[in-house]
């Protein structure tokens, strides 16, 4: 039986090994070694049938684990859209885990509750999403797009007078659904989640960035959920969503934006007009762990329609304090049961303020023309308009990209990832992290285009 004693010296053992890794982050290697990786093996072996101290266990985690671990959170990791957790929040993620509040219920966890209706309320600002509007604390952008989505589902098959969550979608009268080209796929697995099928959708368009092209939208007719975008994954390009909203809203149809990351432009003055229309739609989805640089897992969707997502998502029982003067947390989730994520988002926008999210983004933004600029300069093709934090780079064929792009990945000074956009193969670089600097992404441009060019360190 473990003693409060053994509490203390634990997470203080803890706390000193996490800074430990965060400072190393700096100038570590961003991919671990080839032997880090390998003796991560240490770790598989039978289920022991002793136990193991947890001072051990935790010293087992540290000197197995940190080595093998890809530097996410360093300021020269560019790969996928990956956020770096602002210190604050990581401080805050540990408070909030010692409480380990189940904040599925607001009656027994008032502090959390509270703080995540807060956040809510902030974000809602932000954004510049209608007053009233709903937010769900979830996983990611994943389970945002799910969340909201079912939302939709609910209010376009309420109005036309079937209740889906009683009686499904056996049966049911058929909904459009319109999506695009672009569409990140993971808008396609909560269609399918929810049985309208992965590949049941009409596909609008796109240009050449990766938007929609609304002159080319398909005509609507019926019951229709529209799926756009904020932030195109590979080009960071928007879907004119006003634009769209104008088009499908009067014919009745639900309009959701998946702004996994590109949401966050509305906080930034200078890019605000990428959103502009934004909240004419009706629900969207953006991640905290991304942009925001809260810890994983932290994405969010909001919903104009409260009701709708209540519908979806409550459920009562006679054990659980569903009937109550509070705002429930779990009658607006997928979960019944989850971590108080929203504290992360609150601590992070507390400690930011408005102008310092709106510094973060744009500080972001200015790091990706000066990648675009730097590869320009060294003969290099820049597939897409640097919009916003996306870089996609080209050095040749498929085959020397992908031979360039694995040896800069070996290499360990950044960490880029490797895409197909439009027929080609590229180069990613998504600037996320709130601590890169202009050191940093000279320091990547000298050893991208050195390794490019082939030339030795
Ligand atoms: C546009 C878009 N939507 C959804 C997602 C999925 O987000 P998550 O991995 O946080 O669930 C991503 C991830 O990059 C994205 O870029």
């Amino acid at each position: 039986m473990p003693e409060n004693s053994d509490l203390h010296k634990l997470l203080i053992d803890a706390a000193e090994r996490g800074v430990a890794y965060r400072e190393s982050g700096i100038d570590r290697r961003v991919a671990p070694s080839p032997e880090a990786v390998a003796a991560a093996k240490g770790f598989v072996e039978p289920m022991p049938d002793k136990g193991t101290s947890a001072e051990r266990v935790l010293a087992t985690l540290d000197e197995i684990g940190s080595p093998a671990t890809v530097m996410m959170t360093g300021p020269r990791y560019f790969g996928f859209v990956i956020g770096g957790s602002l210190p604050v929040t990581v401080a805050t993620n540990w408070l909030s885990t010692a409480w380990d509040q189940n904040v599925g219920m607001h009656e027994v966890t008032p502090a959390t509750s509270t703080l995540e209706l807060v956040a809510m309320d902030w974000m809602i600002d932000i954004f510049g999403l209608p007053a009233g509007t709903a937010a769900s604390f979830v996983t990611g952008a994943t389970i945002a797009n799910f969340t909201a989505l079912a939302a939709a589902r609910n209010r376009v098959y309420s109005d036309i007078g079937w209740n889906v969550e009683a009686d499904g979608l056996i049966g049911a009268p058929p909904v459009t659904v319109v999506v695009s080209e672009e569409t990140h796929p993971t808008v396609f697995k909560s269609l399918g989640l929810l049985g309208f099928g992965r590949n049941r959708v009409v596909r609008a368009p796109v240009d050449a960035q990766g938007r929609i092209d609304a002159e080319r939208f398909p005509a609507i007719k019926g019951p229709t959920i529209v799926c756009t975008q904020a932030g195109n994954v590979n080009t960071g390009a928007f879907d004119p969503v006003g634009r769209i909203c104008e088009i499908a809203k009067p014919k009745g149809a639900w309009v959701h934006v998946d702004g996994a990351f590109g949401l966050w432009a509305a906080a930034s003055p200078d890019r605000a007009h990428l959103c502009s229309g934004f909240s004419a739609a009706d629900s969207w989805a953006t991640d905290a762990h991304k942009w925001l640089n809260v810890p994983y897992d932290s994405g969010v969707a909001f919903v104009r329609d409260a009701l709708a997502l209540k519908s979806a998502m409550a459920i009562t029982a006679e054990y659980l304090m569903t009937e109550t003067r509070f705002r429930n947390p779990s009658d607006f989730t997928p979960e019944l049961s989850r971590r108080a994520r929203g504290v992360d988002v609150w601590a992070a926008l507390k400690s930011l303020g408005r102008q310092g999210v709106a510094a973060m983004i744009d500080r972001c933004c200015s790091h990706a023309r000066r990648f675009a600029a730097g590869l320009r300069e060294a003969g290099f093709e820049v597939l897409n308009d640097v919009v916003l934090n996306q870089v996609l780079v080209s050095f040749g064929d498929d085959a020397s990209n992908r031979r360039i792009i694995d040896a800069i990945q070996k290499d360990g000074t950044c960490w880029c990832g490797v895409t197909v956009w439009q027929g080609k193969t590229a180069m990613r670089i998504s600037v996320c992290n709130w601590s890169t600097t202009e050191r940093d992404v000279d320091l990547s441009l000298d050893a991208i285009i050195r390794i490019a060019r082939g030339q030795q360190p």
